[in-house]
């Protein structure tokens, strides 16, 4: 087993999201979105549209793409790429496997930036 075999995880059955189904499950912090395809491919990505910064889930899926319910923004899906000029930002895009029965997916932890009042967020201070 790779180190990399190692970080997925279980997220759920094969069973439960059928072709042309989608669902929104809560993993390590994070919303994720599965879709799986009518030719049973598989996709995970952050339940977020960077548009709004709201959820995306609910959308209409055709072919690899993935357009967002609430104004219509397109991303494709094997890559997370925005096909709008809704939005220059991505979708984030997790890694997804079928094994053994189960859906498995690389979900790291979602880092939260932390941003002091009448300070600079890190990174942008002076030299140390
Ligand atoms: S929130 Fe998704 S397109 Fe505006």
């Amino acid at each position: 087993m790779t180190q990399e075999e190692n970080l997925f995880v279980s997220i759920c059955s094969s069973e439960d999201i059928g072709p042309g189904e989608e669902k929104v499950f809560r993993s390590n912090g994070r919303s994720v979105l599965i879709i799986r395809s009518a030719e049973a491919d598989l996709f995970a990505v952050e339940d977020n549209c960077p548009h709004a910064n709201t959820n995306i889930s609910g959308g209409r899926f055709r072919g690899g793409f993935y357009a967002c319910p609430h104004h219509g923004a397109r991303f494709e899906l094997s890559t997370g790429k925005s096909m709008t000029n809704l939005s220059n930002k991505p979708l984030v895009c997790f890694d997804i496997k079928e094994e053994d029965g189960e859906i498995k997916i690389i979900i790291p932890e979602k880092k939260k930036v932390k941003i002091s009042p009448g300070g600079m967020p890190p990174g942008f201070g002076p030299p140390m």
